[in-house]
């Protein structure tokens, strides 16, 4: 015979009962059944909870965008082959804003000025300062690093070569030689980079410079890439964690793997140079970004990012 628990008994129970009182205490079958689903409700507010406490301990993907080559000049009308170097980079900040997940940083990898001056570099703070998102820089071949480390230093700029991003270590390295277009990496650096990436024991590591190590595919560049590649892979190859090399420089999207390390070469905010030419040429590719996913296991993904932009380019032009 089944017992009846008056209404206002089981009222009186604890939101949550137990399961064991569930076992128990006989019940009608609708009573029974309430019973179960508080329980079941208490089983996945507890999971709720538990899910809760994982992710505030896990880090979540950090996202960074790489911007490079903005070849911006103290006159901010000044035209680069028909293009103004100030008004592209305007289009991708603004490209950047209005991303639906918001970078957590900007990586700026070289060539940020076209002349070097420090009213180019104000002017850099100025456009990025909006948008603030920690960025970090570096020098290419067309900066003048001294006046960047005299101006590149105030928030949302930072002036810092290595850091981490929970858990990724991100390392910058200058591949400038002044006065000259090719790069090379000094051993002061590279010794540097290894003692880096010592410290970082097993955490996921990306190192950023400007010059690429490996041939675009265009003739015209062949001597104007890093010097030292070799130099440089003796490093990483000490190091199993560097997942990911980003740089600048050749102005068009480029991948490469080399072992268990992924190059990419990623787009200027302005002119872009044809892939696979002999001689020097401009593409009719817009300018662009580059998007990096960094997971917390060492995973990535990465993707690049184009503006709409009009200008009249000079395609007759053998140089810039
Ligand atoms: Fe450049």
């Amino acid at each position: 015979m089944i017992e009846i628990i008056p209404f206002t008994e089981v009222d009186r129970r604890p939101k949550s009962p137990n399961i064991l009182m569930c076992m128990w205490v006989p019940l009608s079958i609708s009573l029974r059944l309430t019973c179960f689903l508080d329980c079941l409700n208490s089983l996945i507010a507890m999971l709720e909870l538990f899910m809760s406490a994982v992710a505030v301990n896990s880090p979540s993907p950090l996202l960074i965008a790489q911007i490079t080559d903005t070849h911006l000049y103290a006159d901010a009308q000044k035209e680069l082959l028909g293009l103004q170097t100030s008004q592209s980079f305007q289009c991708v900040i603004e490209q950047v804003n209005a991303l639906e997940q918001r970078p957590d940083l900007i990586l700026l990898t070289g060539d940020l000025s076209q002349d070097g001056t420090a009213e180019s570099y104000e002017r850099l703070h100025t456009m990025v300062s909006p948008l603030a998102i920690p960025t970090y820089w570096l020098p290419g071949n067309h900066d003048c690093p001294k006046t960047m480390a005299q101006v590149l230093t105030r928030s949302p700029i930072s002036p810092q070569k290595s850091f981490y991003a929970d858990p990724w270590h991100i390392v910058l390295l200058d591949s400038s030689v002044p006065g000259c277009v090719h790069g090379y990496l000094s051993p002061e650096s590279l010794e540097w980079l290894d003692q880096e990436l010592r410290q970082s024991n097993d955490a996921p590591a990306l190192i950023a410079f400007h010059h690429p190590p490996f041939l675009s595919g265009s003739d015209w560049m062949n001597d104007i890439g890093l010097l030292n590649a070799e130099e440089f892979f003796e490093v990483c190859d000490r190091h199993s964690h560097v997942k990911l090399v980003l740089f600048g420089h050749i102005h068009q999207n480029f991948s490469h793997q080399r072992n268990q390390v992924h190059y990419l070469g990623t787009p200027s905010t302005c002119i872009q140079f044809k892939p696979n030419s002999v001689n020097f040429a401009l593409d009719e590719e817009q300018p662009g970004l580059r998007l990096v996913t960094l997971y917390p296991d060492g995973k990535w993904e990465s993707e690049v990012e184009r503006v709409v932009y009009s200008c009249k380019l000079d395609f007759a032009a053998a140089g810039y």
